[in-house]
C-alpha cells in the first residue's frame, strides 16, 4: 500500500493531548500498516513546555502561537485539546483555514454547536467529537452509523467518569465524597475544575450533543434540568440498598409521544439493570431503537488513553478520506 503522510496540529498537551500524542506513537506503524496513511503530529499549540511528562516530545514542535498551526499549509488536521471555554472559537479558525477539526471538547462542541458544524460545511472540511461523548466508547460513530436506520425511543447513560467512580466508591466501600473526589483528580479523570463534574454541567453537555445526534433536536445544556451528586448522602445510598437499587448520576433522553423528555439527575437503579453494573470511571450508553430494541455501550468513559484512542479514531477516519479525495461526502461525519 502507497504511503501517505498526514500532518495534524495539537491544540493542548494536558491529560487528553499527552494521551491521544501517545496513543499516535504506540501505534503509529501500525496504523500505517492497516490504513496506508503515515499520521504525524507536526505542531504542538502548549505553553507549558516543561512540564515533567513521561514520553519524550521534541521542543521543536511547540509554539504558543495558534496561526503556526493554522497557517501551515501542510497541517491537514487540526485536534482541540485545550479544554478551555472558548476553544470553539479556535476551532471555528482552524475551519475558516481549511482545516479538518477533531476535538473532545463537549462544552465547546454543545455550546457552539450549530455554528461548528456550519463552519464545517462552509468550508468543507470535516468535524468529528466522538470523544466528547463517553470518551473510548464510539458512541456517536455508532449511532449515527450502524444503528442509522433505526428511530430511537430513548438513551439513557452514566456519561461521567468522576462522579460514576464517586458513587461507587461511596457505595461498595463507605468512603466520603471529599477523598474519593481527590483520588479521581490524581487519577486524571476529573475537570480540572470538578464543579462542572460534580453539579452534572458536564454530563449535561454530553446529554446536548447526544440529543442532537439521536433525536435530531437542539437542546441546549442549560435547558436540559440538571442536578449533580453533591448532595447525595451515604444514608441516601443505603436507603437505595435497601430497596434494591443503587444510585447512578443517570442522564436521558425519551421520547414521550411527540414530545421530548430530558433530564440529568440522580437516579435509583434496580440491581437487575445492566446499568447498575457499571462501576468506577466506566461510562454506559443505554439505547433503545424501534429496529434494534436495546443495546448498552460499555466501557472507559474518561482518562488520557481511552480519550486518545477516540480521537485518534476520528483522525484517522479523516486521514483516509483526505487520501481518497473523500472529505466531500463526509463532512461533517457522525452527526444529523
Ligand atoms: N471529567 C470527565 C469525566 C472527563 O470524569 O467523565 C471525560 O469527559
Amino acid at each position: 500500500m502507497a504511503s501517505n503522510k498526514v500532518k495534524i496540529g495539537l491544540m493542548g498537551l494536558g491529560n487528553i493531548g499527552l494521551g491521544t500524542y501517545k496513543t499516535l506513537e504506540m501505534n503509529r506503524e501500525a496504523i500505517l500498516a492497516a490504513t496506508g496513511v503515515d499520521f504525524e503530529i507536526t505542531k504542538i499549540l502548549e505553553r507549558d513546555v516543561d512540564r515533567e511528562r513521561d514520553i519524550v516530545v521534541p521542543r521543536e514542535k511547540f509554539t504558543q502561537d495558534a496561526d503556526d498551526l493554522f497557517k501551515d499549509p501542510e497541517i491537514q488536521i487540526v485536534i482541540g485539546l485545550l479544554g478551555i471555554k472558548n476553544e470553539g472559537d479556535f476551532m471555528l479558525r482552524a475551519m475558516e483555514n481549511g482545516k479538518h477539526v477533531v476535538t473532545a471538547n463537549k462544552a465547546a462542541i454543545a455550546a457552539q454547536y450549530d455554528e461548528l458544524r456550519e463552519a464545517a460545511i462552509r468550508n468543507n472540511v470535516m468535524l468529528r467529537y466522538e470523544a466528547s461523548v463517553g470518551g473510548g466508547i464510539p458512541i456517536l460513530t455508532c449511532l449515527t452509523g450502524a444503528l442509522q436506520a433505526n428511530q430511537y425511543q430513548e438513551v439513557l447513560g452514566i456519561l461521567n467518569g468522576t462522579t460514576n467512580y464517586i458513587l461507587t466508591q461511596m457505595t461498595d466501600y463507605d468512603l466520603n465524597y471529599e477523598d474519593v473526589l481527590k483520588d479521581a483528580q490524581a487519577k486524571g479523570f476529573a475537570e480540572p475544575d470538578p464543579t462542572a463534574d460534580v453539579e452534572g454541567i458536564d454530563v449535561a453537555n454530553k446529554l446536548s450533543i447526544l440529543i442532537s445526534l439521536v433525536f435530531g433536536e437542539r437542546v441546549r445544556p442549560d435547558e436540559i434540568p440538571t442536578t449533580g451528586i453533591t448532595g447525595v448522602t451515604k444514608e441516601d445510598i443505603v436507603a437505595a440498598a435497601e430497596r434494591g437499587c443503587k444510585i447512578k448520576l443517570i442522564a436521558s433522553a425519551r421520547k414521550n409521544g411527540d414530545k421530548l423528555e430530558y433530564s440529568v439527575k440522580p437516579t435509583e437503579i434496580p440491581f437487575t439493570h445492566p446499568l447498575a453494573g457499571v462501576s468506577n470511571e466506566f461510562n454506559a450508553v443505554y439505547v433503545t431503537g424501534n429496529a434494534v430494541d436495546e443495546l448498552m455501550f460499555y466501557g472507559r468513559g474518561a482518562g488520557p488513553l481511552p480519550t486518545g484512542s477516540a480521537v485518534m479514531g476520528d483522525v484517522i477516519e479523516i486521514g483516509k478520506a483526505i487520501v481518497k479525495n473523500a472529505a466531500y461526502d463526509l463532512v461533517v461525519a457522525g452527526g444529523k
